[in-house]
């Protein structure tokens, strides 16, 4: 009866404890993902003075944390002089019970001390198990919040009879392509054409929110098309297996994404068998070189925390060496020099020139001198082409075009 109830109390106060053990795992999770959020966009968020903001943001979860922990502790506290006070309760009452048996003569007295011998070691293996068992539970917490994590949904999904692109031979075609990321947001693509012949370069210009980088993202399968489709050699890309299809890309955005590791694992990042001399080459290429030996370790300094140890040319200039050395046949370049001073961009540009020789090339620019020779120039605005033609004609016609060269020769 005692052990019983002994028992059921102790089982609560598992329960109890594996449930705030996974809100505590949820919260720190949550502090985690704001810090990320944070470093991720920092410029922004000096940018717009919203660093007292992010700051509330953090106390105000690190707040939650620590009183969901707390909780945990106390409960976790509590649970220890509790198992002991209920095995000195069932010691007494067993005494207290055994005693009156042997004083009445109902039980042979050594029977009794040895039955309360037994009783008394068995307590300590009993501890030990009750703790084993609330780890137990803690550990099904984790791992609980693990599975949940592992089993999100993911929205992009091979199709299992994918099929193999070993190269790329022909064109890239964009077929009445629209897009939306929320249903009720509306389109932010609408009946996108457009034909990107292999060797050629096209640029995309247009002002900020038209949809530049939704439609350079499709490509390489971010997001997939709502209506119509892309193409890679007549082969819609959510056919082809998606290693494939990314294998065929090399993306230099704004924000060069570095992590924090050395330079040489940062031009690698995830390519085998690479030797140091093919490292070293393409950061020649990328204008990288110089400035990666001056740094103290060379090759082996590391760059911390996303590159946070250079300047925005610098690292930009590592992302170009990185896609130097995967050596995409098609290329995306994502506004890769706006957020840089005119003396790295200067740098920058020499080395994206020399990445997109012999490539297929889609670039976005805000910068038109640097993309009136492309085979094709496409102004957008509100998620359509709403110009499309070589520098030379666009500049015969009134229109968007004409409008943002004259507004950059200020
Ligand atoms: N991940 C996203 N989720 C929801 N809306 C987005 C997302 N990315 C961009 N948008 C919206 O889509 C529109 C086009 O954005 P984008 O393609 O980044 O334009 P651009 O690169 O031309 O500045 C904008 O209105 C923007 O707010
Ligand atoms: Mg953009």
């Amino acid at each position: 009866m005692l052990i019983i109830f002994t028992a059921i109390v102790i089982g609560g106060i598992g329960r109890s404890l594996k449930r705030s053990s996974s809100q505590v795992q949820h919260r720190l999770g949550n502090m985690v993902s704001v810090i990320e959020e944070a470093l991720g966009g920092l410029r922004i968020i000096k940018g717009f003075n919203a660093a007292g903001y992010q700051r509330g943001k953090f106390a105000a979860e690190n707040n939650v944390y620590r009183r969901t922990l707390t909780r945990l502790l106390w409960r976790k506290d509590l649970s220890s002089p509790l198992s002991e006070f209920l095995g000195i309760a069932v010691v007494t009452v067993l005494l207290w019970f055994g005693s009156r048996q042997v004083f009445s003569g109902q039980m042979d007295a050594g029977a009794f001390f040895s039955f309360l011998f037994a009783f008394y070691n068995v307590i300590d293996p009993a501890k030990s198990f009750s703790k084993a068992f609330y780890d137990i539970q803690k550990g099904i917490a984790a791992l609980e919040r693990v599975e949940m994590i592992l089993d999100a949904p993911v929205s992009i999904r091979e199709k299992p009879n994918a099929v193999p692109l070993p190269s790329f031979e022909r064109q890239i075609e964009y077929r009445h392509v629209s897009f939306a990321y929320r249903k009720d947001d509306g389109p932010v693509l609408k009946d996108i054409n457009l034909t990107i012949p292999k060797g050629k370069l096209i640029a995309v210009v247009g002002p900020s929110g038209a949809g530049k980088s939704t439609l350079a993202d499709l490509l390489p399968r971010f997001f997939d098309v709502d209506e119509g489709g892309i193409f890679i050699d007549g082969l819609d890309v959510r056919d082809i297996r998606l290693h494939d299809v990314r294998a065929q890309m090399g993306i230099v955005t704004q924000e060069a994404i570095l992590f924090n590791d050395t330079i040489f694992n940062n031009i690698v990042f995830g390519l085998e068998n690479i030797s140091p001399e093919a490292v070293e080459q393409a950061a020649r290429i990328a204008n990288a070189h110089e400035f990666i030996m001056a740094t103290e370790h060379g090759y082996h300094t590391n760059i911390g925390d996303r590159g946070s140890k250079l300047s925005g040319g610098q690292r930009q200039r590592l992302t170009i060496a990185r896609a130097i050395l995967k050596n995409p046949p098609i290329l995306i370049l994502d506004e890769a020099t706006s957020s840089l001073d005119s003396e790295s961009e200067k740098l920058v540009q020499e080395a994206l020139i020399h990445l997109m020789k012999d490539r297929t090339s889609i670039v976005i620019a805000h910068r038109l001198s640097t993309i009136q020779h492309a085979h094709e120039i496409l102004v957008m605005k509100e998620g359509r082409i709403i110009q499309r033609g070589a520098h030379a004609e666009l500049m015969e016609q009134p229109g968007e075009y004409q409008k943002l060269v004259e507004l950059q020769a200020f």
